[in-house]
């Protein structure tokens, strides 16, 4: 399962910025994702924070000095060796000149010269400071060295100026750890996901829809980028906040998202189609609201494109993934859809099933492949899943 945190030993240093605050987020992030984490300060981030947060939130002691009473260990050098990954967060201009320098005068900037793991940088400071040739100098070599630079927002400062300094959001830099020790299986690769309700209109306060959330739709963009895709997000109205670094298109109707669709298709390797499309939209449209006067309404409605299936006319070595959800005869409208759509895997999940479907944070679906193969997968998260099927689409895809 991709738990990429799981056994994993991350050091987070920490230097003496504003932004230290925010470092105890990241580390809550991490060690709920059953990271080990163990914490570096300088002795001026101490002014900011005091270890004794780090600490108590990691359960594991701070590590502040390279001298400390009583220890006679060569702490950084056994702490770099057992690092899976490095994270300085916030890491401020003056740790950014040491570390381009090669300077180990503190724990902090010892250790960075014995890891041999991947190391990630989070600058956050002034937005002068951060635009100072000599930052941006400092910053470029630690590119060369291979380091991740990840780049601080723009935004209003706790200094008063506004422009580029802000540390990176805690969820981003997360994000961006995770991908770092996730297999790049998707590297290269665009992913095209589509995903929630669309909205047919009835008259300016009405329309029909159906309960689709989005969250799988969204789940299989954000495992997607943290496996190394490009991913662009086609998605219908719906309450989730944009997957970090994906492409979204927020759009209303099938109509719409026929048009979106289309337009992206060139340049997807791979097509998966978790959007509960509307199958009929009214014929007409009211300009005004429809009046309580008749005991019944009847509206006339006809099909919409079906998107789907102009995708599969169009597919070429795409790799297309469909999604059923279905109330009965699952396997024999799956197979059906599979077939009629040119897919390449369908995955088909039972409505009203409890813990499965829309809405839920966790779904049982089975597999149907091209090649006549079923699988039947156990109850599990929406993550999860999306990593699941991913695993699944990843050898089906043509040789880079
Ligand atoms: C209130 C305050 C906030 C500061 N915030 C930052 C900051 O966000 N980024 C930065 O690079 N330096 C900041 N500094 C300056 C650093 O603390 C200073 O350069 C220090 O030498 C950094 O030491 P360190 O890198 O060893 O932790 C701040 C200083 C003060 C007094």
């Amino acid at each position: 399962m991709h738990e990429p945190f799981h056994n994993k030993t991350i050091a987070l240093g920490v230097s003496g910025g504003i932004a230290a605050y925010k470092s105890v987020e990241l580390l809550r992030l991490l060690t709920k994702a059953e990271a080990r984490v163990r914490v570096i300060m300088t002795a001026n981030a101490k002014w900011f924070v005091g270890p004794g947060t780090f600490q108590a939130l990691s359960g594991l002691p701070v590590c502040t000095s390279v001298f400390e009473e009583g220890d006679a260990s060569i702490r950084h050098i056994d702490w770099a060796r057992e690092t899976d990954l490095a994270v300085i967060a916030p890491a401020t201009a003056n740790i950014i000149g040491k570390l381009a320098n090669g300077i180990a005068d503190d724990a902090l900037t010892t250790f960075m010269l014995a890891v041999t793991a991947p190391v990630m940088i989070c600058p956050a400071m002034n937005t002068h400071m951060y635009e100072h040739p000599a930052v941006q100098h400092n910053l470029d070599i630690l590119q060369g060295f291979g380091h991740r630079i990840v780049e601080p927002d723009a935004g209003s400062l706790a200094c008063g100026t506004v422009g580029p300094g802000r540390l990176a959001a805690p969820a981003d830099i997360f994000e961006q750890a995770a991908g770092v020790l996730t297999p790049q299986d998707l590297k290269a690769r665009t992913v095209l996901v589509t995903a929630g309700p669309t909205r047919e209109t009835i008259d300016p306060v009405r329309f029909v829809s159906n309960a689709s959330s989005g969250k799988m739709g969204f789940a299989l963009a954000q495992a997607a980028i943290r496996r190394g895709a490009r991913v662009i997000l086609v998605t219908g109205p719906v309450a989730l906040p944009d997957p970090l670094q994906a492409e979204v298109h927020r759009v209303t109707s099938a109509a719409e998202m026929a048009d979106c669709v289309l337009a992206q298709m060139p340049a997807a390797d791979v097509i998966i189609k978790t959007a509960a499309v509307a199958d009929y939209r009214p014929v007409q449209t009211a300009e005004q609201k429809i009046k309580k006067t008749a005991d019944r309404l009847s509206v006339a409605f006809e099909r919409t494109t079906d998107i789907l299936k102009t995708i599969g006319e169009q597919k070429a070595n795409r790799v297309l993934v469909g999604f059923a959800a279905e109330t009965q005869h699952l396997q024999d409208n799956a197979r059906q859809k599979l077939a009629a759509k040119n897919l390449d895997l369908i995955v088909a999940n039972r409505i009203g099933e409890s813990g499965s479907g829309f809405a839920a944070d966790t779904n049982r679906v089975t597999l149907f492949f091209r090649d006549g193969r079923e699988e039947g997968l156990p109850l599990m998260a929406k993550d999860a899943l999306a990593h699941a099927l991913l695993d699944r689409v990843v050898p089906l895809l043509p040789a880079a």
